[in-house]
């Protein structure tokens, strides 16, 4: 058997085995693109990923930056308790109005706070208290370290931050040079400063474009770094 060909059956394997999706999950991005939205939800892989953590973690409060149509967001809110609270920003209005619909379906819309607006605005608005558990970043990949500093003034100590398209598609770990795009800078200041504040202990876990995961052992060393 090949490198390839084993490579492909291992992530059929991981799929079947460990990232079954129900059918109010496999719905989601099919009927989002139909309604014309991008296709740019993470993978059932990723979804299962987010649910071991929030599970692990016992979050009763998770903050996601990024809605979309809410895929993401019925991973992580299946895996909190019936008291427990995802909070997502989404800045475009009609993607917020589909996840809406897609949490009503999925009877977790009891457990989803949608705000709209962009998440530069709308962060700074949010109290710290109480605190979240996890945060995921999952919106505008270059203000990634400015989502960080918002996320460490409420993520609580022994909880998780977690972030999205940690390679960007294999532009973040190429040879830098002066052309380097935005993202792809904010994104190596991003891995730089979760890698190296006090506080902080990360690693990036290459499924699908990277996932960054950061345990926040101590948010105000961070922060004050
Ligand atoms: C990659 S998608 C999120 C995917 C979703 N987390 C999932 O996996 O199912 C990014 C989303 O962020 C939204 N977005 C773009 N700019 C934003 C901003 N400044 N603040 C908040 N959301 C933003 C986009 O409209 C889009 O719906």
């Amino acid at each position: 058997m090949s490198r390839n060909e084993r490579d492909s059956r291992e992530a059929e394997y991981i799929r079947d085995v460990f990232a079954t999706e129900d059918g109010e999950l496999a719905a989601v991005m099919p009927d989002a693109r139909e309604k014309g939205l991008p296709d740019i939800a993470v993978d059932a892989e990723v979804g299962r990923f987010l649910q071991v953590l929030v599970a692990g973690a016992r979050a009763s409060r998770v903050l996601e930056i990024g809605t979309l149509a809410g895929y993401s967001g019925i991973w992580i809110a299946k895996a909190l308790p019936a008291d427990g609270k995802l909070v997502t920003i989404e800045a475009d209005g009609k993607h917020a109005a589909v996840a809406r619909s897609n949490f009503e379906r999925a009877g977790l819309l009891d457990r989803v706070d949608i705000l709209v607006g962009r998440a530069l605005d709308v962060l700074p608005e949010l109290p710290g208290d109480p605190p979240f558990d996890v945060v995921w970043l999952d919106a505008v990949k270059a203000e990634y370290p400015a989502y960080l500093e918002e996320a460490l003034r409420f993520v609580r100590p022994g909880g998780w931050i977690l972030a999205d398209n940690a390679l960007l598609g294999g532009r973040v770990a190429a040879e830098p040079s002066d052309d380097d795009e935005p993202d792809v800078v904010a994104m190596r200041a991003f891995h730089r400063r979760i890698t190296q504040a006090p506080g902080l202990v990360s690693t990036l876990l290459p499924i699908r474009d990277g996932v960054t995961v950061t345990a926040v052992i101590d948010p105000a060393a961070a922060r004050a770094s």
